[in-house]
């Protein structure tokens, strides 16, 4: 177990604008910082941070935490795990305490294929500078292919020796147990029950996650003979998710950021020649063709993404597909292609770095028009082929979720193709009709608020505004759950109570409403046992529950709309200043309006009873029931006229 000391050190230390901005490019917005969720799938921004609070929110899908929580969520660590991630991410020494032999395995076996990975890529990087077979065979492969040294350090490049067990018997006598050895396939198991190498004779290429840890590894063979594959790769492991990793994201993240931009390539070869050319924001989708993680992974970098093409004509059809899927993503794809032949690695190294960069900077092209080119060019003058190149680029155009940048391009390929925008329009719109039905399913559908702003959506926390329109309470008490939350520990003393926590003030007065929503009577309940037990509950307890519902109410309740958006803080600063300077009109207003919600509820019911009631005398008894509490609710309502107006 980790220790009490250390998890407080991590949680003092881990910035959860540092922790999420790992993951989320997030941009400042007034008090908080926003951007695109990382755990639903959206395209504008409803995910905040709360510097101030340490915690992040999302509007669309409801995740919230702290940075812990977020690690947790993100990287389906568990609690352990996160907090070492944060360890390490800042440097901190974790201290354990020795619990079961099996806990301890459990908690460690991850760590143990991250230990043995990197114990291979230092000794294939061994071997490489400092092992004659290594620099005869490796290094002077590297360099014959006109790779720098510095490049070669920057990626940890390496070799494997043309022996049966070079890394696997150092590993052994090394103290690394045969089973990570096996579990991260860097070892195979022969019939005969022994271990040998996955990799022999090739240079090597680790792969890093984005935190720089390495996970995997891709040899290439230096043989020319046509039997043997090319590469060889690292198999999936506990640790090593294809298509969850992009080749060289981890040197690349800052200058993704930083530029706004990420240039995406296929092989080893290109990320570390277009690196050679000092451009760093540079990653490949190594291995696999680009899948939706990878794509969303980039999404967490930048909205901009240019694609680095080889010059051959078959390659390019075959990833126009592909490519779509960058687009609906609401990612904006440039695509840059290199004469028939080359490579961006070959390019490269026939012109120079800086050619090179000159020329990325003049060829980019709009995916979409690039894409429409190459088909009208395949298509010539065969009218057939023509139309159906206007169904092909229309179903690109209706993948772009913005209707502004879609209409650009409708425009742009009318031109293009020289049809009418109409055609396009009515062809674009019936695609999309198509594509709503289909959304449309609950699955499928995005998130309530998505396309909303959060401040106008939690306008509705004022409780009048939705009054009819709900048909329970539930924005009431949980109002009453964020007053406990926010306010609990200020002291006040008002009229005939003098100094008076307003958690208790609250309890006192809650004696003759009884909460409706599960989850708002478990936080009262509990709230209230606390209080009897004369203990004054903090928010932070409900924050960091056990009980993953009521620490997620807390935390939306916790992240109000009052330090999350500007936008409110605009329309309703007058408002906001009210709620903390005049907390006894905020507090009592919150009180009364739960209760006279509850009063008209009754009312509601009664007049049902009566209209139903056939019995005149029982009508008459029903009626003065009627009476006595309408008259309840008026003065609720003269008392909370002049408590809001004041
Ligand atoms: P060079 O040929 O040295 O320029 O390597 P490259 O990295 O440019 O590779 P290439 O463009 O041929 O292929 C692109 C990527 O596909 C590579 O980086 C590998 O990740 C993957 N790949 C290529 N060949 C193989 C193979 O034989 N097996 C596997 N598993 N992956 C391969
Ligand atoms: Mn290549």
């Amino acid at each position: 177990m980790i220790n009490r000391e250390t998890i407080d050190k991590i949680m003092d230390t881990a910035r959860i604008e540092e922790v999420v901005g790992d993951f989320v490019h997030l941009k400042k917005r007034g008090t908080s910082l926003i951007g695109n969720c990382p755990f639903h799938g959206e395209k504008t921004p409803s995910f905040h941070v709360s510097v101030t609070k340490g915690i992040y929110k999302c509007f669309g899908c409801g995740k919230g935490g702290d940075s812990v929580r977020f690690i947790m969520e993100h990287e389906k660590y568990s609690y352990p795990e996160a907090l070492k991630f944060l360890a390490q991410k800042y440097n901190i020494e974790v201290e354990e305490t020795v619990e079961t032999v099996q806990d301890l395995e459990a908690q460690n076996a991850k760590e143990s294929l991250y230990i043995v990975s990197q114990f291979a890529a230092t000794f294939f990087e061994d071997q490489l500078w400092n092992n004659s077979e290594g620099k005869a065979i490796g290094l002077s492969y590297f360099k014959e292919r006109g790779f720098r040294e510095d490049i070669i350090k920057k990626f940890n490049l390496g070799y494997s020796p043309d022996v049966w067990d070079a890394l696997t018997q150092d590993a052994v006598k090394n103290k690394h147990a045969e089973e990570y050895l096996e579990k991260t396939g860097l070892s195979i198991r022969n019939d005969k029950g022994k271990l040998y190498d996955r990799f022999r004779g090739r240079v090597m290429f680790p792969i890093h996650n984005f935190t720089g840890r390495v996970i995997g590894f891709g040899g290439r063979t230096l043989k020319t003979d046509k039997n043997v594959p090319k590469y060889v790769n690292s198999p999936e492991s506990e640790i090593y998710h294809k298509s969850n990793v992009l080749y060289g994201l981890f040197h690349a993240k800052k200058a993704i950021r930083d530029l706004d931009n990420c240039y995406l390539v296929e092989g080893y070869a290109d990320v570390l020649s277009v690196h050679q050319a000092y451009i760093e924001n540079v990653v490949a989708s190594s291995g696999t063709s680009l899948t939706i993680e990878q794509i969303r992974l980039i999404g967490r970098f930048t909205q901009n993404v240019t694609i680095l093409y080889d010059g051959d004509a078959a390659g390019i059809k075959a990833s126009l597909r592909g490519l779509d899927m960058i687009l609906e993503e609401g990612l904006n794809v440039k695509v840059v292609s290199f004469p028939a032949g080359d490579d961006p690695d070959s390019y490269m190294h026939k012109v120079g770095a800086g050619e090179f960069k000159t020329y990325i900077e003049n060829n980019r092209q709009d995916f979409i028009l690039y894409k429409a080119n190459i088909l009208l060019a395949e298509a010539g003058n065969d009218p057939i082929k023509r139309a159906g190149i206007i169904r092909d680029i229309v179903e690109s155009i209706a993948k772009i979720p913005d209707n502004i940048k879609a209409s650009v391009f409708i425009r742009e390929c009318s031109s293009l193709l020289a049809i009418e925008e109409r055609v396009l329009l009515s062809e674009l719109n019936t695609m999309r009709a198509a594509k709503f039905k289909k959304a449309s399913s609950p699955q499928a559908r995005p998130a309530q608020y998505e396309d909303m702003p959060p401040a106008d959506l939690m306008a509705d926390n004022e409780p009048q505004v939705t009054a009819t329109a709900t048909t329970n309470d539930d924005l009431q008490e949980q109002e009453i759950v964020r007053l406990l939350l926010a306010f609990g520990h200020e002291l006040v003393s008002w009229d005939k109570i003098d100094n008076m926590y307003i958690g208790s003030f609250i309890m006192q007065n809650l004696t003759d409403v009884t909460f409706e929503n599960a989850l708002c009577k478990k936080i009262i309940d509990h709230y209230r046992t606390e209080i009897e037990n004369g203990q004054l509950p903090t928010a932070n307890q409900f924050i960091k529950s056990e009980d993953r519902e009521v620490a997620d109410l807390a935390i939306t309740l916790s992240t109000s709309p009052y330090t999350l958006s500007e936008n409110w803080y605009n329309k309703h600063n007058i408002y906001v200043r009210d709620e903390t300077i005049n907390l006894k009109a905020t507090i009592l207003g919150g009180l009364y309006h739960l209760k006279k919600r509850k009063v008209d509820r009754i009312l509601l019911d009664l007049l049902k009873e009566i209209k139903m009631e056939s019995d005149a005398a029982n009508q008459e008894i029903l009626m003065q029931r009627y009476a006595f509490i309408k008259n309840v609710e008026k003065e609720i309502s003269r008392f909370l006229g002049s408590v809001i107006v004041k």
